[in-house]
This record gives C-alpha cells, structure tokens and sequence, in this order.
C-alpha cells in the first residue's frame, strides 16, 4: 500500500492508541482499529476492556448489546460474554462450549490513553508502551481531542516529518512573510537514530516573534531561535513542539518568560496515530509544557488553537487521499525536506516486513 511496499498495511505486534481514558466507560465503545472492530468499557472496578465488537454467533455488533455488570449481553439472541472474551451463558442451553468467545485484546492504561495491542497477545508488555520525555516534574500534561481523518495514516506521518508544511497549511497562525521562503527553512535537517525510535529536528534561527509565539508569551519583540523537533516513537505516538528562545536577548524581549530565564518556554505536542482502515484514521492529541503551569484558561485556549491547525492538516491529508489510493512511490519526487520522512517511511516498511518474516502462513506466530 502506498507509500509502504506492496500488500504492507500496518503493523500489529505493537500498542496503538485506542481512545482517550475518559472516552471508555461504563457504557460500551465501538471503534474500528487496523480494520478490526472491537468494543470497550470498563468493569465496575475501572479496569477497561478491550473484546472483538461482533458476536461469534450470528455477528451482532456487540456495542448493540447491553453492559451487565463486567459481562456483555449480545443484543440479538442474548449470548453474554465475561472481560476475558469467554462465553459464560447462552440462554437455550446449560452448557456453553468453552470454543463459544470472542477475541479479548490486550490492554493498556498510559498517558491518559487507553492503549491495544492489536497483534500476537503473548508478546503484549506493557514495558513496550512509548514513554517519551517532557512528562513529570516542572512539566504541565493535558488532553485534546479525538479526531478523525478520511486519509490513511501514513500520510500523517509523512506530514509530521516534514514540518516546513506549517508556512503554507498553518499560514494564519504562524504567519511567516509572505513572498518569501520561510526564514531558516534552508537549516539543515539532523536526524538522529536510536532502535527503533528516530528523532528529526531543524533549528530555526532569527525567525519573526509570531502570533504563535504571542499566544504562548505574550506580546514580545525581536525574532526568535526556535527549535523543532520531530521525535518517532513507532508509528502510534509523534511529538513534535518547540522552544522559543529570544534570538538576541539585547534586541528582544518576552512578556513570559521561563524561569531559567533563557527562553520562553518548551510546549511538545503529542500525536496518537492509530489507522482505522488502509484509508482512514484515528487521531488523538495531548500536549505538555514546563511554562505557565497554573494557567487552565491558557491550557484551554491552546488546546482550540490546536484543533483548528489540525483541522487544517486533516484538510489537506483527505484532498492527498483519493490521489495516494491510486499512487505508487515511483511516481512522486522528494526534494532535501523530505529525509526524515523516507526514514520514517522505511523503518515502518521495515517494522511490517519483521513481523511478515515471524509469522507462519495462516498468521500464527512461528515458536
Ligand atoms: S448474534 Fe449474538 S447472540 Fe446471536
Ligand atoms: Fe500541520
């Protein structure tokens, strides 16, 4: 599948980001996750639950059932089903066949997202779920939304590696000058590789002290360095952020400033990508700072700023998706931006085609 190699999806053997903590509770949630349907709800003692979404019996979305104590009760014939995907009554007969469940997938609660294992659950370790920096002490954690995208996941990824988009799509917010390439976007690119992580970053210098930057500090003055970086944490969890410093602290000023007095602050924006279909996807956000950390009425006022700068990029992936449906990658042309993204690309191609090489035909996992 377009940009991937041919017949390569998306890979299983790793946590996706199923939906928001409070999203899942005690009424069941349907969502489609790598072209599996699946149900949700928590048990009466909180724990969430993750089951196929059909009914083994005649296929009966379970979401269309009912939630009875920690069991599901089908909404068709009235079969009920335990957490563990166990068949634990059917109302005709005495005795259930211990063959009679449904699929029960791995769970995971982190980062205020409820995360799946969607592949060979013997190798679900909650010790693989990402932990990027930028959480704990002097640090500020807080949600944003879940959204959707009619465009297939891999075109988020290359959109987050390849940030010299935000001069054209987010031109209301950050509003570089018109006419002219961006300021600094000539920097070039590190990236810097660690397993299976990959961490892309280009500094910009003396860029103009934003509407972005206003929105974060306050009003201000001079230009700004400004860092970027892109971090890969497998395909499910992009952060990207910046830290805004003042270019020439003589020439320029900040109404906030953090309290190492040295810039502005660090904000990273986290992006939970989890494909729904080879088409579509689901999209979830949180963010952190180390600045203005009491400050809701901010928190708040960022968090709509957001939605409406991923709103733009959901725009532009679902006017790229009719066209990558029918592409291949010998038919598009990269220029020097475009590095961290072909990585990206390559080591999920890479990813897939590990797990391709363990799994016997019929998908069992070899022993
Ligand atoms: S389809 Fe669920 S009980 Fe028959
Ligand atoms: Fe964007």
């Amino acid at each position: 599948m377009y940009p991937l190699e041919d017949g390569q999806l998306f890979p299983r053997n790793q946590w996706w980001v199923a939906a928001q903590s409070g999203e899942v509770g005690r009424t069941l949630l349907a969502r489609t996750l790598l072209e599996e349907e699946l149900v949700f709800y928590r048990k009466a003692n909180g724990e969430p639950v993750a089951l196929a979404g059909r009914c083994p019996h005649r296929l009966f979305p379970l979401v269309n059932g009912k939630l009875m104590g920690d069991d599901v009760a089908c909404g068709y014939h009235g079969f009920v089903f335990g957490g563990d995907g166990r068949c634990v009554h059917i109302p005709t007969q005495d005795k259930v066949p211990t063959s009679m469940r449904v699929r029960q997938y791995p769970v995971a609660e982190h980062m205020g997202w409820v995360w799946v294992w969607m592949g060979d659950p013997t190798l679900a370790d909650p010790a693989l779920l990402p932990r990027p920096a930028c959480a704990g002490p002097g640090w500020l954690f807080w949600h944003g939304i879940t959204t959707h995208i009619k465009a297939r996941y891999t075109l988020l990824l290359d959109n987050l590696f390849d940030l010299t988009h935000v001069a054209y799509v987010h031109a209301s917010v950050f509003n570089f000058p018109e006419g002219e390439d961006p300021p600094g976007f000539d920097a070039p690119l590190s990236l810097r590789v660690e397993g299976d992580h990959l961490f892309a970053a280009r500094p910009l210098c003396g860029v103009p002290y934003d509407d972005y930057a206003t929105l974060q500090f306050g009003p201000g003055q001079g230009t700004m360095d400004l860092d970027s970086p892109s971090d890969y944490h497998g395909p499910a969890l992009i952060v990207t952020g910046t830290v805004h410093r003042l270019h020439d602290e003589k020439a320029g000023s900040l109404a906030i400033m953090h309290p190492d007095g040295q810039r502005g602050g660090a904000l990273r924006v986290f992006h939970g990508v989890t494909p729904e279909t080879r088409s579509s996807t689901h999209y979830f956000s949180a963010f952190s700072r180390d600045y203005r950390l009491d400050d809701e009425a901010f928190s708040q006022q960022f968090a709509q700023i957001d939605r409406g700068i991923r709103q733009e990029d959901i725009d532009a992936l679902e006017a790229i998706e009719p066209a990558a449906a029918r592409a291949t990658t010998a038919q598009e042309q990269s220029g020097l931006q475009d590095a961290a993204g072909i990585r990206v690309r390559r080591m999920l191609s890479q990813q897939i085609a590990r797990e391709t090489a363990v799994l016997r035909p019929g998908g069992q996992p070899r022993p």
